[in-house]
């Protein structure tokens, strides 16, 4: 289940994307990343969706395996080897994205719930910045600060180790956020403020 989860999150929906329908390489256009974003940003709305989907549902398929299987394990831990495979791809050099919708595909499959909570906070933080990296960053970590209060131990340790993947992934953007010069997204207050 591991090594599927893996594989699935490896596979650079983004890039080949772009590569097929497009035959343009995002990682050479934008922010070079080759999530949704960028997707969105060089291809278009069409291609950012489906993006989008495609990356939510690696994450949640990976991490339905235990309820396929009847396998009593956490969907969490294994979940989070495919937002581990969306950083470091086998099908990319080992190379990847920043790991913000796989990981919000796993918490689709673990409770729904708590991914509409999250989805929420994401776009409310998009809305009120313009800024997706900015709400990746709160989305993820929210999950974190929710699990302390709902006293759920497993979240909280794989919420803890994916918020820290993706600040670390985000560390180009961080350093754009500190300094002003962020890319925004059509969206929302933030591009007024
Ligand atoms: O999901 C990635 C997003 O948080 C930032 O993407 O392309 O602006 O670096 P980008």
């Amino acid at each position: 289940m591991i090594i599927v989860a893996y594989l699935l999150g490896s596979i650079p929906s983004g890039l080949w994307i772009g590569k097929i329908f497009y035959h343009r390489d995002i990682r050479k256009e934008g922010s070079g990343n080759i999530g949704t974003t960028n997707t969105y940003r060089v291809l278009g709305v069409k291609a950012g969706t489906v993006v989008l989907v495609m990356d939510i549902l690696k994450g949640t398929l990976a991490a339905s395996q235990p309820y396929f299987f009847h396998v009593a394990v956490n969907p969490l831990l294994i979940g989070l080897f495919a937002s581990i495979g969306h950083t470091v791809s086998i099908f990319d050099h080992f190379h990847g994205g920043k790991a913000v919708a796989t990981s919000a595909g796993i918490l689709l499959a673990y409770n729904p719930g708590l991914f509409a909570v999250a989805a929420t906070i994401f776009v409310s933080t998009l809305y009120l910045t313009s800024m997706a990296s900015c709400a990746s960053i709160i989305g993820i970590s929210s999950m974190f600060f929710i699990s302390l209060f709902i006293h759920d131990t497993i979240l909280a340790w794989i919420a803890g180790l994916l918020s820290l993947l993706v600040i670390y992934r985000h560390r180009s953007n961080i350093n754009r956020i500190i300094h002003g010069k962020e890319s925004m997204v059509s969206f929302g207050l933030g591009q007024y403020l």
